[in-house]
């Protein structure tokens, strides 16, 4: 399929767009049942900077699941789980589904979850995360889905922040080469939150039986059994589906908040504008459901769309080859796939020819789409050649919930220009700011900004905190929404994301905050300051190192140190951190003024030799810290 045709379409409907904004989106809210139609398309009195499709009200399961059972897709396959780990694979009709979230959402009604409740799920990649989450949708509840890779710390964090009246869980999840006993991390996370579940739904999965807490832990597939089937509860379009927390710029997640009616009129049509899928296609988001591209392409936006979404539980590479993406891809009769640049170094690093990729049909798939931190030249190049199909880099985040820029299938794609995330999507009018707020021109390098309000499906504020929300987004730039991330924008309007200008980092796709991790190492009884840098790594995009001072006084050896501190960092945030190198250095290299030099450590850390910053305390701290991470 020949995608690479001029983007006459894209500026059509871009300009469509810009015309006239609530006559765009009522159009492509037409793609959804509503219960009742909204008073306005949008409400700029509503929340921080507006709300969409107030007075309008809808169930979202009942858009994924039940009115494509009505429509004649009972049969058709809605989600196939296909577990790498264990070797099996699932499917779940439309029909199949209708009754699984229908029982599931009475087994938590019967545990007293009602409308507007939260409840967290914190489940490895099987199907009942989806089940779970269309469950609370369908109840009018709140979920908070937790990634698996995260420390009892972090889960008790968002415990104490939702307070859910239910919490999901299973037995375990599979890593390669280990069972992660969840059911432990999940009686800690509730001792250490002051806030406590009334119930637990606990999956036993195969590998791992976990101990059930008498009075409060329920079997989840016996409670789903003896449940009565409930209905899908109409709310409004401005009710909160679900919280999904994410790192910020301090210690505390924050909990982006989705909102029903918005974010099911993007999905729908984003599934059609972006990736070019329709009802019947099969569709691969090869990401977790504690991420937000789990989230929104596994879940929400295929089913919406009444496409088969395939989940997967496995890895690129080592379960058991670097073919495994290609096998599931012609197995399932994959159309679109959608993973992180991480996961394609993984296949590259290990098939580097695509001897594997070769053994597999892949005629069924048209395109790869790539997100979650930008994509390095190279493997965008290694990928579009070896598959000779559109690869697709596109960019985004948890608080937008779909893509700010990325080439539209539905339009005909940009030329590729590997290393750009795209042109803006219709609903977003991104400029590079100054510091100052001004526009830069052309190829500058500027505050990626987008005006307000935000598209539907975008976080509308933070959960119970609009003053955080002004505070984080929106007050540098008044009238603007600040991403966090830096860029260019070139005269063609590609978008070149060129780093986050907060203490963010992604590692191997995962967002993480270093200056929450500076905190854990802070408060190690050796250290005295230390920081935390994002070095370059071939694999995971970047990798956290940290280099600390120790204590006067403090002379036990380094690296018994150093091991404790990587224990430390595993045991609070969880091994998604990927925390694994910490260097003793006798003192930090800062400016006058007291500012610890983060970048010029991150450029030593990449073997750069950086110009000596004019405002450095003293510059020997420079060749301390390159002496340290040499070793
Ligand atoms: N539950 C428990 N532990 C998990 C986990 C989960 N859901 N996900 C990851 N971990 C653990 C891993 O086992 C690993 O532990 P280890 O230190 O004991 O080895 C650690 O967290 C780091 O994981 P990760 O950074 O993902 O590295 P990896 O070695 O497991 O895999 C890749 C490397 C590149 C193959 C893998 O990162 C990958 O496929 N990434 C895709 C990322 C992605 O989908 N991101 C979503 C955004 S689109
Ligand atoms: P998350 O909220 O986990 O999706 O992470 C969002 C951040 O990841 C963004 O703010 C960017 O810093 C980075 N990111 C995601 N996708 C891309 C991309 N395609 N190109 C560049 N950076 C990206």
């Amino acid at each position: 399929m020949d995608d690479a045709v001029p983007a006459g379409g894209y500026v059509q409907a871009y300009d469509a767009w810009r015309a006239d904004p609530a006559a765009w989106w009522a159009r492509c809210a037409e793609g959804i049942t509503w219960d009742q139609r909204w008073d306005r398309v949008f409400d700029p009195s509503l929340g921080p900077y507006g709300r969409w499709f107030a007075g309008a009200t809808l169930n979202t399961c009942f858009n994924c699941v039940d009115r494509h059972v009505a429509a004649g897709r009972g049969e058709q396959p809605a989600l196939i789980w296909d577990s790498a780990m264990t070797g099996r694979v699932e499917a779940f009709t439309y029909s199949q589904m209708q009754t699984r979230t229908a029982k599931m959402a009475g087994a938590l009604a019967a545990l007293g979850v009602q409308y507007g409740d939260r409840v967290v799920i914190y489940l490895p990649m099987v199907p009942e995360a989806a089940i779970a989450m269309l469950a609370c949708a369908r109840l009018g509840a709140i979920h908070s889905v937790v990634f698996g890779g995260f420390a009892a710390a972090e889960l008790a964090s968002r415990i104490a922040d939702a307070k859910p009246k239910v919490i999901v869980s299973a037995s375990c999840g599979l890593e390669p080469g280990r069972v992660v006993k969840y059911k432990p991390l999940l009686d800690a996370a509730i001792a250490l939150s002051p806030h406590k579940p009334d119930a637990c739904l606990i999956l036993q999965r195969d590998a791992e039986r976990a101990e059930l807490v008498p009075g409060r832990d329920h079997d989840l597939a016996e409670a789903e059994a003896a449940a009565s089937p409930h209905d899908p509860v109409s709310v409004t379009a401005t009710d909160p589906l679900y919280i999904l927390y994410t790192s910020g710029t301090t210690g505390r997640p924050k909990g982006i908040v989705r909102d029903n009616g918005g974010h099911a009129v993007a999905l729908w049509n984003s599934m059609q504008m972006l990736y070019g899928v329709d009802a019947g296609d099969v569709y691969w988001a090869a990401s977790d459901v504690g991420w937000v591209v789990g989230h929104s392409y596994i879940v929400y936006a295929p089913l919406l769309r009444g496409c088969t979404s395939v989940m997967y539980e496995g890895k690129p590479v080592g379960t058991p080859d670097a073919g495994a993406f290609w096998r599931v891809c012609a197995q399932h009769g994959v159309k679109v796939l959608f993973t992180a640049p991480t996961a394609m170094r993984a296949i590259k690093q290990q098939d580097p020819d695509g001897g594997l990729l070769r053994r597999y049909d892949l005629s069924k798939l048209q395109a790869l789409f790539l997100a979650g931190e930008r994509c390095d030249p190279p493997t965008a190049v290694w990928a579009a050649e070896l598959l000779n199909k559109p690869v697709i880099d596109h960019w985004w985040q948890t608080e937008t919930g779909w893509a700010i820029t990325g080439s539209f299938r539905q339009y005909g794609l940009f030329p590729f220009k590997p290393g750009s995330g795209g042109r803006p999507s219709p609903g977003i009018d991104l400029h590079a700011l100054d510091d100052e707020g001004q526009p830069v021109a052309p190829g500058h390098t500027g505050n990626l900004c987008a005006r307000l309000p935000l598209p539907p499906g975008s976080a509308p504020t933070l959960w119970q905190n609009d003053d955080g929300f002004h505070a984080a987004y929106l007050s540098d730039f008044p009238g603007w929404y600040r991403t966090g991330d830096a860029g260019t924008i070139d005269e063609d309007g590609d978008v070149w994301v060129m780093g986050r200008t907060d203490d963010i980092i992604n590692v191997a796709g995962h967002r993480l905050s270093t200056g929450q991790m500076e905190e854990v190492l802070a408060s190690h009884a050796a250290v005295a300051e230390c920081a935390v840098v994002g070095a370059t790594d071939s694999l995971k995009g970047q990798t956290p190192i940290g280099l600390v001072v120790l204590k006067a006084g403090v002379n036990r050896p380094e690296s018994e140190i150093a091991n404790e501190l990587v224990a430390l960092v595993r045991e609070r945030i969880g091994p998604v951190a990927a925390f694994k190198e910490a260097r003793v250095v006798p003192r930090l290299p800062k400016t006058r003024s007291g500012k610890i030099l983060r970048a010029t450590i991150r450029r030593i850390a990449d073997g750069e030799t950086p110009a000596v910053p004019p405002t450095i305390e003293d510059p020997a701290a420079l060749d301390e810290v390159a002496q340290a991470l040499r070793h």
